[in-house]
């Protein structure tokens, strides 16, 4: 127990900057899902922990779609580069696979919403606009259910997609009934503009079933189709200039190559796997498990190598990988490895983005709700934990992929404000803006002023998501106004009135309050804790010497 605490949690902490706040954080002392509230924004957001930051890193924005048990109002969610909510959205209910792509000449927010039934997702695909207008929904074509795992935007305006069929299929050859259910691994690719199919491919006219790694004694026997049998799990596809499809199927370890047509141009990795891997530990084709293909230019690749699907590993820990091919000797090499900080195994999801910009490379740890942006050769440049390390391994806090892009967001509801009319202060902030950089207070003597009969008596910089400005002795009529660098004004609050009133008498400070409230919530937690250790003492243990 003592080494497993120095060896997971100490050193690494040590080796960055220590901080007694990270380690309880890292502990899950503070929770499985430590949160920030805010006063005038109805949803929280994940509190980070910070384990390494550079200048180096790229001055984007982090896209992600938290979800899991302790995450009670899942959806997209934007941080700035230092963990602070920019945005965050619970009317879409569970979304996966945010990030920003082009259409048109344009940026858009997109991402899939809707359910899933613990294999593949039932719902479509959404664009939204700088203001956070829906401008597109894409539907799967042949009335199929848009999957989870993928919405790729081409450069020609379509949209690459999975879909996850329930078939019949014969499994006697992977010990299940000749009558049997899979979950068949379809990609679509549609035109977005007018919804037509243009290409659709399934796995079953190519992949035979007992090509697969995955056991099918862990879906039951496959006789029903409620119990289907996902023996692919398609879980990316991308495409390149020449018009070739790149797909991913987790369950059959391969990464596979499809011409214009559907054939089969190579496979890399699996049963079937074409190459002669020349790295030095055999990794550009032992990838298990994996997730998110990439092509970054004709002969490079990127993927997600998990290396373990919950108990089954083939790896002790996580890592992306570049991988480099010959087609004239029909070799694979990795030309670099970006292992998880500290060695942690995510054994479902996570992605691995190439950022235009600086070519460093930004990982999303799936399952461990973490993120980390290496320089392109694998040094760690920044890391950030969005949930506590000792509990990754439940993914009780995750996002299926995480990103980082540039992006400008300019909501069309106005900055959203709290008043503390007894510390004579107003909170603001303003969910989905990117621009601003800090607040004027601006004050008029009617409650119908017109907008120039408003002066500005105050300036206070932005800090983080929400800032606290203290109004001291000003009254009257009130609002707050965003700026940019530049001093444009970007958007106006409601307008509030401050009267002029005399001091409070007798009434327990709230700072006092609030400590006396610190020590009560402190106690509890103690003593839960106490109870739940307790209690959760074998578990624990077990789940240690796992
Ligand atoms: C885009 O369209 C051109 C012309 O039809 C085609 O050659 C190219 O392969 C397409 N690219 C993608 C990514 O679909």
């Amino acid at each position: 127990m003592a080494t497993w605490l120095v060896f997971w949690f100490v050193l690494p902490l040590l080796a960055t900057a220590f901080s007694w706040h990270s380690l309880w954080y890292e502990l899950g002392l503070f929770g499985a899902h430590p949160t920030i509230q805010y006063e005038s924004f109805y949803l929280e957001s994940p509190e980070v922990d910070v384990l390494k930051w550079d200048p180096r890193c790229d001055d984007g924005y982090v896209f992600l779609s938290p979800r899991g048990h302790f995450y009670p109002e899942p959806g997209p969610l934007i941080y700035d580069n230092a963990g602070s909510l920019v945005w965050t959205e619970n009317r879409f209910g569970m979304a996966m696979d945010l990030k920003v792509q082009r259409y048109k000449g344009q940026d858009y927010l997109t991402f899939w919403a809707g359910d899933d039934d613990g294999t593949r997702g039932l719902g479509s695909y959404y664009m939204l606009d700088s203001s956070y207008e829906i401008i597109h929904v894409v539907s799967a074509a042949n009335g199929r259910n848009g999957d989870l795992h993928e919405f790729k935007i081409t450069e020609n305006g379509t949209a690459l997609i999975t879909v996850y069929e329930i078939c019949q299929a014969d499994l006697m050859s992977v010990g299940g009934p000749k009558d049997g259910w899979v979950y068949d691994g379809l990609f679509q690719e549609i035109d977005i503009e007018t919804g037509e199919l243009l290409f659709e491919w399934r796995a079953l006219d190519h992949y035979r079933v007992e090509e697969t790694y995955f056991d099918i004694e862990e879906k039951g026997h496959s006789a029903e189709p409620g119990d289907a049998f996902d023996y692919f799990h398609i879980n990316s596809v991308d495409k390149n200039a020449d018009g070739n499809y790149l797909i991913s199927s987790r369950y059959m370890h391969t990464i596979t190559c499809i011409s214009p047509t559907g054939t089969i141009l190579w496979v890399l990795g699996g049963k079937r796997n074409m190459f002669t891997d020349i790295s030095a530990d055999g990794s550009a084709t032992g990838f298990t498990w994996q997730h998110n293909a990439r092509w970054i230019s004709d002969g490079v690749l990127t993927v997600f190598d998990n290396g373990a699907h919950e108990h089954l590993r083939t790896s002790d820990h996580t890592r992306g990988y570049m991988i480099e091919l010959d087609f004239e000797s029909w070799t694979a090499t990795t030309l670099h490895v970006y292992d998880s900080p500290g060695h942690f195994s995510s054994h479902s999801q996570g992605s691995v983005q190439v950022l235009p910009g600086s070519d460093n490379v930004f990982i999303g740890w799936g399952k461990a709700s973490a993120y980390t942006e290496f320089s392109l050769d694998g040094e760690v440049l920044c890391d950030t934990h969005w949930g506590p390390r000792a509990l990754f391994w439940f993914g009780w806090v995750k996002s299926y992929r995480a990103y980082k892009y540039s992006w400008v967001g300019r909501p069309r509801s106005p900055p959203d404000i709290a008043v503390n009319d007894e510390l004579r202060s107003v909170h603001v902030s303003w969910n989905g803006a990117t621009d601003v950089v800090g607040w004027l207070v601006q004050r008029a003597d009617d409650s119908n002023a017109l907008d120039s009969e408003f002066e500005t008596v105050d300036y206070v910089p932005k800090e983080g998501f929400e800032t606290t400005v203290g109004l001291g002795d000003i009254d009257g009529h009130l609002r707050l106004v965003a700026i940019d660098s530049s001093g444009e004004e970007l958007g106006y609050s409601n307008v509030f009135t401050l009267s002029h009133t005399g001091s409070n008498i007798l009434s327990l400070p709230a700072s006092m309050e609030d400590s006396l409230q610190h020590m009560l919530i402190a106690a509890c937690a103690v003593g839960a804790i106490l109870a739940g250790a307790w209690q959760g003492r074998k578990r624990v243990l077990s789940w240690l010497h796992y």
